[in-house]
């Protein structure tokens, strides 16, 4: 007793019917059915309105501690006018915010719970298809690896950029300039006044940080997989576009249940590489890394850090974007956007006879996509670097690897050999990094461990360790540094990250000493300790682990099924694969 829609415009044939999810809690004569119904009646709809429509979950991590989805109610809005226009039924689902800037001791540590959240809610709840809207960092992959893993048809909808920030005539980019004025407060170079001025100007709309970080590597990612609107990913928070994109998110979703096409039928191999070659030709976060790799995981999909370290030397940077470039996301999107960009690596690197959620190939949706600005979106003839934004390390300081965004360093740093300087912590480097006993050189090489996935936990955004206030006064501003933590998409510099394994479960960064030297070679894609290996034994023998942090509650979960950061720091339990069954409607 399903029922069917039929649909005129779909790609199901003409009479054909697909069965409804929904309608295993809405049709039938069980009394079930009849409390289902009559419990829609008390959330006020008729029959008429909802009766044989697709059910569809509007997903959406608005919170009122989240200022990059301020905008989020209201687009859930223009969601629902997309969906009630092409005949489906929407519904909203707060979820869980992931607030980068709020939430300690960092948002990954929640990564997966907002995953297990948008799954579970998908799979017990009468749903036959979902938009999901999100866009700060983590909240990307937490919801796109849930939809994946419900199977149910889905349309992710990027959050956008926020406006360009401004101060004293000067444009800003948020994260990357609160870092740089920081430096300069702290070098004494500016004051309070002008500190309380950048308050005000650094993130000035709604939307996501305007730079290349982690939300708009990780919206471009999902738009390049092709599991949003087409062009949906630059669409600054604040323009009419993207309410309008928004509403056609909404229109399409509905079709994509007639049509029964799930985001495993979107979300291939060949889109994962698409993925990783336009967050390399964008310059973008390292972060993507690790949410990629966990993202394809979902989907069956072995993505390995050589996947992007092999990309990483054919894919030109051609986005001039902050931190690596001049511009922001603003001007990106004034430029053409992801589909000038994806137009432009074109036959050459992307995969385009591949389908996506709007079209039935990239090709198609890429025709006639355009370049406005050859500045902030380079030909391939004149890229902004020959090479991707990303290198894989190994050595017997990361068996495991490691990686590093050497486009944002100084060049002279990338064949280094230096003492090591180590922290052991976040809270011990703080403390310590600019006391002058440790004597520490522009040569050094600073280390901190216990700050991957369990020993920060949640693996915070430790990595671009600051360099000591002296050293700054002197004028030094790029330093080798070593860490298994990440680092935010809008930081910079010689930075080495994500070795693993981590120290907290004794990988080699737990043997270092202050007084070892290290070698990174990039061009080697080699990161060595030159410490003897019988040395490195007789330590490793000393070696204490430390005790668990968590005795309860959510963190005792994640110690006990966190994966390290090379495979994405999924849960055991969510990345193995197999089948869920379909609860009982009872
Ligand atoms: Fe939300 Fe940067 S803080 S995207
Ligand atoms: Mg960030």
């Amino acid at each position: 007793h399903g029922r069917g829609v039929g649909s005129a415009v779909s790609d199901v044939e003409e009479g054909s019917e697909r069965v409804l999810r929904s309608g295993r809690w809405f049709d039938g004569d069980g009394v079930r059915s009849f409390s289902h119904r009559a419990r829609t009646r008390q959330l006020g709809f008729l029959p008429e309105e909802h009766a044989g429509k697709p059910v569809i979950a509007v997903v959406n991590t608005w919170s009122d501690i989240n200022p990059c989805h301020q905008h989020l109610r209201e687009r859930a809005e223009a969601v629902k006018r997309g969906v009630w226009q092409a005949g489906g039924f929407p519904l909203e689902f707060p979820v869980a915010t992931l607030s980068e800037t709020f939430q300690k001791p960092t948002p990954m540590l929640y990564r997966n719970l907002l995953a297990m959240e948008t799954e579970e809610l998908l799979r017990s709840y009468p749903v036959d298809g979902a938009v999901l809207l999100g866009g700060c960092d983590k909240t990307t992959p937490a919801l796109l690896m849930g939809a994946a893993s419900a199977g149910l048809p889905a349309i992710f909808v990027p959050a956008g950029p926020m406006l360009r920030g401004h101060w004293r005539g000067q444009t800003l980019g948020s994260g990357t300039d609160m870092w740089k004025y920081w430096d300069e407060k702290r070098a004494g170079r500016i004051g309070e006044r002008e500190i309380s001025e950048l308050e005000a100007g650094l993130a000035r709309s709604p939307g996501t940080c305007m730079t290349m970080g982690t939300a708009s590597t990780m919206t471009s990612a999902a738009e390049a997989l092709g599991i949003t609107m087409p062009g949906a990913a630059a669409i600054p928070a604040v323009d009419s576009a993207h309410s309008r994109m928004a509403a056609a998110a909404g229109l399409r979703v509905v079709e994509l249940v007639r049509t029964g096409t799930t985001p495993a039928d979107i979300l291939t191999r060949d889109a994962f590489e698409d993925a990783i070659t336009t967050v390399l030709a964008l310059g973008g976060s390292t972060n993507a890394v690790i949410h990629l790799i966990a993202m394809a995981g979902r989907c069956g999909i072995t993505l390995t850090l050589e996947d992007f370290d092999r990309i990483a030397r054919t894919v030109p940077v051609l986005a001039d974007i902050r931190p690596g470039g001049r511009f922001l996301m603003e001007d990106f999107y004034y430029a053409g956007g992801l589909p000038g960009l994806l137009a432009r690596l074109g036959d050459t690197h992307l995969h385009l006879d591949r389908p996506t959620v709007a079209c039935r190939s990239l090709r198609e949706q890429l025709a006639g996509a355009l370049v406005h600005d050859d500045e902030v979106i380079r030909p391939l003839q004149r890229p902004v670097a020959e090479q991707g934004g990303l290198a894989v390390l190994r050595g017997n300081l990361a068996p495991d690897g490691a990686v590093i965004k050497h486009i944002s360093a100084e060049p002279h740093l990338l064949q280094h050999t230096g003492r090591a300087v180590v922290f052991d912590d976040y809270p011990s480097m703080q403390q310590r990094i600019n006391d002058p006993d440790l004597a520490i050189t522009p040569d050094d090489v600073l280390v901190l461990r216990g700050s991957g996935p369990l020993g920060g936990p949640g693996m915070p955004e430790y990595g671009m360790l600051p360099i000591p206030d002296y050293l700054l006064k002197q004028g030094v501003t790029d330093m080798v540094r070593l860490s298994d933590a990440r680092m935010s998409g809008t930081s910079y510099g010689a930075c080495v990250l994500h070795i693993a394994p981590e120290s907290h479960v004794g990988g080699p960064l737990a043997l270092v000493n202050t007084g070892d030297t290290i070698t990174l070679d990039v061009p080697a894609r080699r990161l060595h300790l030159n410490v003897p290996d019988a040395e490195l034994h007789r330590r490793r023998q000393a070696w204490q682990p430390p005790p668990p942090r968590y005795e309860r509650g959510f963190g005792a979960l994640y110690e006990e099924h966190i994966t390290q950061a090379d495979t994405g720091c999924d849960f055991t339990f969510l990345s193995r694969p197999g089948h869920v069954p379909e609860p009982h409607t009872s």
